[in-house]
């Protein structure tokens, strides 16, 4: 397993591939090829249904972040914490440790520097997310593609990178801006969203193999139509079932 500090010293030597999990099998399966694994707040919409990520609770983080722990025993986990989680230095670091203790192995907040410098100084392990940060956003949209906000992703990600976050998601935002961001700071990137220049990638699970939904984002790459095959599978099963050819004997006690 690739520690917090290793992952930090990817940067420019190695690519980072990051995935989401929310439960022990995909876990299982990810398990030593995924460099990280995050059980993303994504895990409100992909999971439980939810139409954003602002109704996740820490309940549902720590009992999927419980699942991905016992799944994949070889990779780093990063817990992300739900909205109003961090709301307070004393929520955060309580918060935090919830994940811990759950298995996680760090924690990612969206904004929020000065939150993050108090969890690192308690020897919490921190990731940062800036660009398109959903808990606190209405207009899902690319960020950053006037002057002002650019600079703006720029300073935040800088003071995350200051305050000692080991790694920083990028989220849709222009390619030349994570480019820049990515030259500006110490720390590794990992883009969603954000062009090729950054440290790294992550994309939800749920995305790259088609089990979300119709609608492909542009930056979503489909490895897989797992959705379309499962479909077919209940169908078959549902035949079989109707016209008596399952089970047969082979399946059947003697
Ligand atoms: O919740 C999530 O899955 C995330 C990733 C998109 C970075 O925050």
């Amino acid at each position: 397993m690739k520690t917090p500090y290793e992952i930090k010293y990817m940067k420019s030597k190695e690519k980072i591939a990051m995935l989401t999990a929310y439960d022990f099998s995909s876990a299982g399966l990810m398990d030593g090829i995924a460099d990280l694994i995050l059980i993303g707040d994504s895990l409100g919409m992909v999971v439980l249904g939810y139409e954003n990520t602002t109704k996740v609770t820490m309940d549902d983080m720590l009992r999927a972040t419980g699942a991905v722990a016992r799944g994949a025993k070889n990779t780093l986990i990063v817990g992300d914490m739900p909205i109003g989680a961090y709301d307070s230095n004393t929520n955060a670091l309580k918060n935090a440790n919830l994940f811990l203790q759950a298995g996680a192995h760090a924690v990612k907040i969206e904004r929020k520097p000065e939150t993050a410098k108090f969890l690192v100084s308690k020897g919490i392990r921190v990731m940062g997310h800036v660009g398109l940060t959903p808990q606190t956003i209405t207009n899902f949209k690319v960020q950053g593609k006037d002057e002002e906000t650019a600079d703006k992703i720029l300073e935040e990600a800088k003071l995350m990178d200051k305050y000692g976050c080991f790694s920083l998601v990028l989220e849709c935002i222009p390619r030349e801006l994570a480019e820049k961001v990515t030259k500006s700071i110490s720390i590794p990137t990992i883009g969603i969203g954000a062009g090729p220049d950054c440290d790294g990638q992550v994309l939800v699970m749920h995305d790259i193999l088609g089990l979300y939904g119709d609608f492909k984002p542009k930056f979503v790459k489909r490895y897989a139509e797992i959705g379309e095959q499962i479909k077919k599978a209940f169908l078959e099963y549902r035949n079989d079932v109707k016209e008596g050819k399952f089970p047969a004997d082979e399946e059947s006690f003697h």
